[in-house]
């Protein structure tokens, strides 16, 4: 059971953490989003860039990537929960950029009990982490993502676990059949979720 009885009163909560010092320099926390009896939530790492400003998850490059291939797979992306292993923003000022840092496994594990708070309301069958840091988030433990990918998982009697790559690696290959073998991947991932949710 939740603490809280909605998401609302979660995000209101989420937003006011001072869990770990990353809330100093975000402009908001970004809760998660989606209907509340999901059947599937997808977790994430953290969010962009984007998603500081305008307080959603998955709004940005990388939000684009995620919605093309949960549409490919017939999963649409309103009928998950979208949301992420932590919950404010981390990133490098550079000049008038902000560059992307990957948060640490002590920021990835005190964002957890958010994590867990939207778990028991939202009350998914499965949970799809996409990349390590959301493998650290929902796992407890570092995990690579090699070594689970692409399998369901009995995550403990309420649900089951799926792990894929985080959708902004793809932005990261250079080569064109890099970028055709990874993404046939993580459609075949993204479809077993699918599969599972129809
Ligand atoms: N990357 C993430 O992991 N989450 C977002 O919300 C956006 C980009």
């Amino acid at each position: 059971m939740s603490e809280f009885m909605t998401l609302a009163a979660l995000a209101g909560e989420e937003e006011i953490c001072t869990r770990c010092p990353l809330y100093q320099n975000a402009t908001q926390a970004v809760p998660g989003e989606g209907p509340r009896g999901a059947r599937v939530m997808l977790v994430g790492e953290q969010p962009g860039d984007a998603e500081d400003l305008s307080g959603r998850p998955f709004v940005g490059p990388a939000g684009r990537v995620l919605d093309k291939a949960l549409s490919k797979v017939g999963m649409p992306r309103e009928e998950c929960f979208v949301t992420n292993a932590v919950k404010h923003f981390k990133f490098e000022p550079r000049g008038k950029r902000r560059l992307h840092k990957k948060p640490d496994a002590g920021e990835i594990d005190a964002c957890r009990w958010w994590l867990a708070q939207e778990r028991a309301i939202v009350a998914p069958g499965l949970i799809v982490a996409l990349g390590a840091s959301a493998i650290r988030g929902v796992l407890a433990r570092a995990e690579p993502v090699s070594r689970l990918r692409g399998r369901l998982i009995d995550l403990d009697r309420e649900a089951k676990f799926l792990a894929t790559i985080h959708p902004s690696f793809l932005l990261r290959l250079q080569e064109e059949e890099d970028k055709r073998r990874e993404w046939a991947l993580f459609l075949s991932d993204l479809a077993i979720a699918a599969e599972w949710a129809r």
